[in-house]
């Protein structure tokens, strides 16, 4: 944590890469902070934009590369919107980290499965980065990855490296395809068809929308693998980040403090109800 928690440290903009229409990552500097700046895999920063306010944002570069920080935003309202008309050099303000972190060294020697839908392979980088720093310590490292078209999917240069390089089994598949897609088309799950699991030897990430969740979920308890080898990264709005204003309350859980990643046994219950 850099200071108070309430305290927003200025950071500028280092580079912006558009990876697609709507979804934009920041990399920021922060040789300004004093007192160092580190996170685990998984955690978020409140990201202001002066005059407009802020956005719980998850980190989604490497633990291990100091001195600046990775935001992959989607754009879909006020602060996300005037995050995207920024330009390098400018000037922004973070907050944090705050959260609970993916448990990876519950993974050491096992398999994992890390899936993903949308934005939500974005606080899932920072783990798959940590995890390739040594290869040799986990089994397999399978990544399920969909999105609503080619177009919106992430990182895709970087899918193909952890493929190619590391030994990860990437399975990626799109809602709609197109003319130059010869991709697997239909939802995440539809990708377990293609994969075989240890399921005593796997230990589950999981990060997208609700129902992709909840349907994941489902499905990895189809093929045996135990509820409490699973791992889930939960999103409510937010506004303190620091358990004062219940914003993000989740049934009996403030998301800001408990979560955002949760054993899977603690909110499955929390998943089958509209609202909260
Ligand atoms: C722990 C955590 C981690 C997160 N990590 C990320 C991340 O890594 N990347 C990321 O992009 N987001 C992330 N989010 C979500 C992000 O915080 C919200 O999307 C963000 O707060 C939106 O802020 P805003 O001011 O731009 O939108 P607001 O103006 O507050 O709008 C919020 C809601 O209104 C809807 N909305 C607003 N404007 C429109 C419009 N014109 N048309 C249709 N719908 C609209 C949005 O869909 C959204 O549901 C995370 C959230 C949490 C809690
Ligand atoms: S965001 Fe205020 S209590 Fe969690």
């Amino acid at each position: 944590m850099i200071g108070d928690p309430m305290t927003t440290q200025p950071v500028v903009i280092r580079k912006i890469i558009w990876e697609n229409d709507d979804t934009f990552t920041l990399t920021l500097d922060l040789d300004g902070i004093g007192g160092g700046y580190a996170f685990l895999p998984g955690q978020f920063n409140m990201v202001y934009v002066f005059g407009t306010g802020e956005a719980a944002v998850s980190i989604s570069s490497d633990p291990a590369r100091p001195g600046t920080l990775d935001h992959t935003i989607h754009r879909v309202g006020l602060v996300t919107s005037a995050l995207a008309q920024k330009k390098r050099g400018d000037l922004i303000g973070i907050r944090g980290p705050f959260g609970s972190s993916w448990p990876i060294e519950v993974a050491k020697g096992k398999d994992v499965c890390i899936a993903s839908g949308g934005i939500g392979l974005a606080p899932l980088r920072p783990v798959i980065y940590s995890m390739l720093k040594n290869r040799s310590a986990y089994g397999r490292i399978i990544v399920l990855y969909g999105g609503r078209s080619p177009l919106d999917l992430l990182y895709r240069v970087e899918l193909e490296r952890w493929a190619n390089d590391f030994e990860v089994e990437v399975l990626v598949t799109v809602d709609r395809g197109d003319s130059s897609w010869k991709g697997h088309i239909g939802v995440v799950t539809s990708l377990f068809q293609y994969i075989k699991l240890d399921a005593r030897e796997t230990i589950a990430y999981v990060c997208g929308p609700e129902i992709m969740m909840k349907y994941t979920i489902d499905e990895l308890e189809r093929r045996g693998v135990p509820q409490e080898q699973m791992y889930v990264s939960m999103e409510r709005n937010m506004k303190c980040a620091i358990g004062f204003c219940g914003h993000c309350q989740y049934g009996p859980t403030f998301i800001c403090k408990e979560g955002p990643v949760y054993p899977v046994p603690r909110v499955r219950p929390l998943l089958d109800r509209k609202e909260l």
